[in-house]
């Protein structure tokens, strides 16, 4: 505090919306700084399931909820979002910064046209259009949020961009109008964002997607089209590096991946089955199966390096119980020999086997027997699973402050 960063060390899914709310109930502003309605944030609160695509999860805890330059916005998410905390007697007005970039339909259209052509070579993209929003903001054809309060520049903005792609563009009168009810909200975010900062206010910056979907540092082109990492926090939010104070890295206590690309430790077997089903592995934006595997050390640590991260929250050990064997991959081989994991460059991940440490597991436990570690502490837990914990903090050389069990808040142990 005050500027902490909660960033995915994986490939998303990690459970950043919880630990972001977690975070937030200390917080007043929580702030998503990257990618759009792709990201699938849940949290349960009281026994309600909240999941967010657009808003950061962490306003759920009543920390006011800001978009960020860096993001492309998808207004009809927002503005359902908004309703949804109202549902639970959370009246925030989110500030959105000026200068963040819209979603069309028309992106989603792209999006599954490129899609389309690739065929066989799908990334498996969630089609929420944010390859093509980010692209026509890269290509400066993109409209802006404050666009939308301006009628005689979006219409010119409209018809560019109807020439550029050759498509008619719909649907930008209703987000016009839509646009209307945030007016008060529209605003210089990085003004006020540097000012709370400097009157030392605690700000959360609430990542979406995981380092390894970093369009830079990820395993390109099976990536998303933004920063996921702490860097993006700086240049979305306008800040400097000496507003963060720390960077929390989420982390599963397995890995999944949704959609293609490599995954070395990724289970094809009934134990990837098993571990499906007991995680309830499905994607929260789109429902798509997740696939699923063992964690991976190499890659973690160099996404820990990536983001400077100070320590890291463990998510869902629960869906570890019951497995006789537990398995980690500390090291890869490559043509009988270890090798060294310099980037997740794909032409090397897809060669390379994992080299496993084995870890005893621990029976099967209740979800009564978890409610009674959450309220006993870390003390409670199985030796094995304190082990497991234990080991995963030894070889990434970083503290495990908090481990999750499950969406629910009041269920995670605090070390
Ligand atoms: P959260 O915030 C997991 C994946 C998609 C696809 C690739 C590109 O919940 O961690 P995109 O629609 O972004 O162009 O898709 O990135 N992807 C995610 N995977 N969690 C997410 O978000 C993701 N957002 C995008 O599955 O492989
Ligand atoms: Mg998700």
């Amino acid at each position: 505090m005050p500027g902490t960063v909660v960033v995915g060390l994986q490939w998303g899914d990690e459970g950043k919306g919880k630990i972001s709310y977690l975070l937030s109930r200390e917080a007043e502003y929580v702030v998503r700084f990257q990618g759009g309605a792709n990201a699938g944030h849940t949290v349960v609160v009281d026994d309600k399931e909240l999941r967010f695509n657009m808003l950061p999860a962490g306003a759920a805890s009543g920390a006011r909820p800001c978009i960020a330059s860096g993001t492309v916005v998808d207004l009809n998410e927002v503005m359902e979002e908004v309703q949804l905390l109202k549902s639970i007697g959370v009246n925030v007005s989110p500030l959105i910064s000026r200068n963040a970039n819209i979603v069309l339909p028309i992106h989603r259209e792209l999006d599954s046209m490129i899609e389309g052509m690739r065929s066989g070579e799908a990334l498996g993209t969630t089609g929420r259009g944010i390859g093509p929003a980010y692209s026509d903001k890269a290509l400066r054809i993109g409209i802006r949020i404050e666009d939308l309060l301006h009628r005689e520049i979006l219409e010119n903005k409209v018809k560019f961009l109807e020439k550029a792609h050759g498509l008619k563009i719909t649907g930008i009168d209703e987000l016009a109008k839509l646009a209307e009810n945030f007016i008060e909200n529209i605003c210089s975010l990085e003004i006020i964002l540097n000012d709370l900062l400097d009157n030392g206010v605690n700000v959360i910056f609430e990542g979406a997607q995981g380092t390894l979907l970093d369009i830079d540092h990820g395993t390109y082109p099976y990536v998303t089209s933004s920063n996921t990492t702490v860097g993006a926090v700086l240049t979305s939010c306008g800040i400097g590096p000496r507003k963060i104070s720390e960077v929390v890295g989420v982390m599963k206590a397995y890995t999944t991946r949704v959609g293609a690309g490599v995954f070395p430790t990724e289970l094809k077997d009934e134990s990837g089955v098993i571990l499906r089903e007991r995680g309830r592995e499905y994607g929260t934006t789109t429902g798509r199966p997740r696939r699923v595997g063992w964690l991976d050390i190499p890659l973690t640590r160099y996404c820990i390096k990536i983001n400077d991260v100070d320590w890291i929250a463990l998510t869902k050990l629960d869906v570890l119980s019951g497995f006789d064997k537990l398995k980690i991959c500390v090291e890869y081989e490559l043509d009988g020999e270890t090798v060294k994991l310099t980037s997740p460059s794909v032409r090397l991940l897809e060669r390379v086997k994992p080299i496993y440490i084995e870890l005893d597991g621990w029976p099967k436990l209740s979800k009564k027997d978890w409610e009674e570690i959450s309220t006993k502490g870390w003390d409670s837990l199985p030796d094995n699973a304190r082990e497991y914990v234990e080991t995963i903090e030894e070889l990434l050389g970083k503290p495990i402050k908090i481990v999750s069990i499950g969406a629910r808040v009041g269920m995670e142990v605090v070390k």
